[in-house]
């Protein structure tokens, strides 16, 4: 049994990893070892399981102990905490999931260092579905051409930080490759006051944040005459965290370097 690290243990995520591994049952080929939160955590010191069975794991501040006897560890803290958070996987030799989303270009190239030392899996979106839809995507995007406007919209939660979601990023930069274009071009995030009609090519992105909604994300493909609408709705956080265990296990044990979802799907 392979011993697993949480980053951001008192998070939504978190809790809904710590219910997930319960869930599997003591047959399941990973074990929480490790349970990390901030400094600030009113967590500290307490079990890592806030509600149901306590799994003996305590709440601490510190990665080193965190990682101790951690195989692969899964990041779902928040953006600014990322690159501490592989700088500690690295110098623990410890392979890392990064769930959490909304980084920058600083903790991009951190992460890509990384994975030169430790297999580092960068997974914006851990649901199977998430990922069999960004397959969807490149193919209508190929198969429609560039005639077709692209608009992608999501929605989420009200406590979400980051906006666009790190998927709907994710899939505009898919139609773009498979396009042959550059996503910082042709991206639009900001349509308000503007004059100009619609330039062809560009990708939208709107943005929706209300209420309890785990996940939602739509690509509309649309020419005169006919609208392609894909679209993924997540209902429960649980899908996130399944898809995650699943590609920690995957991690686990794998060469140095930088893998996505795809590579734990065999898609
Ligand atoms: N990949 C996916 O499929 C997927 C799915 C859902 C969400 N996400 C992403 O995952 C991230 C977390 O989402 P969430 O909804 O769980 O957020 P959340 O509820 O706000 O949880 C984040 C947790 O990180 C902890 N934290 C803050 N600083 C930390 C540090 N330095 N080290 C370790 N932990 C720290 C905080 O705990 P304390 O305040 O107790 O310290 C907080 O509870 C977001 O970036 C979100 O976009 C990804």
């Amino acid at each position: 049994m392979s011993g697993i690290a949480i980053f951001g243990i008192t998070g939504r995520m978190g809790q809904t990893l710590v219910r997930a591994l319960r869930e599997r049952g003591p047959a399941q080929p990973l074990r929480l070892v490790g349970a990390l939160a901030s400094p600030r955590s009113v967590r500290l010191g307490s079990d890592a399981a806030s509600e149901g069975a306590p799994t003996g794991v305590m709440v601490t501040a510190d990665p080193r102990a965190a990682l101790r006897d951690a195989a692969v560890a899964v990041d779902f803290s928040l953006p600014q905490c990322i690159a501490d958070n592989a700088r500690a996987c690295m110098a623990a030799r410890v392979p890392l999931l990064v769930g959490a989303t909304g980084f920058d270009g600083a903790t991009r190239e951190v992460l890509d260092a990384a994975a030169a030392v430790i297999p580092v899996l960068i997974a914006p979106n851990t649901s199977m579905g998430v990922n069999l839809v960004a397959r969807l995507v490149k193919l209508a995007t190929r198969a429609l051409g560039p005639g077709y406007d692209v608009e992608i919209s999501e929605a989420h939660h009200r406590m979400k930080r980051d906006a666009p979601s790190g998927t709907a990023l994710a899939l505009g930069e898919i139609v773009a490759r498979a396009r042959g274009r550059e996503f910082k071009d042709v991206a639009v995030f900001e349509r308000h006051g503007g004059l100009a009609p619609r330039r062809t090519g560009d990708i939208g992105f709107a943005v929706l944040r209300a209420g309890d909604i785990v996940g939602d994300h739509t690509v509309t493909f649309a020419v005169a005459g006919e609208r392609v609408e894909i679209t993924h709705r997540a209902t429960d956080r649980t899908t996130f965290a399944r898809g995650a265990l699943r590609g920690a296990e995957w991690l686990a044990g794998r060469p140095p370097g930088l893998y996505a979802m795809d590579d734990v799907i065999g898609l």
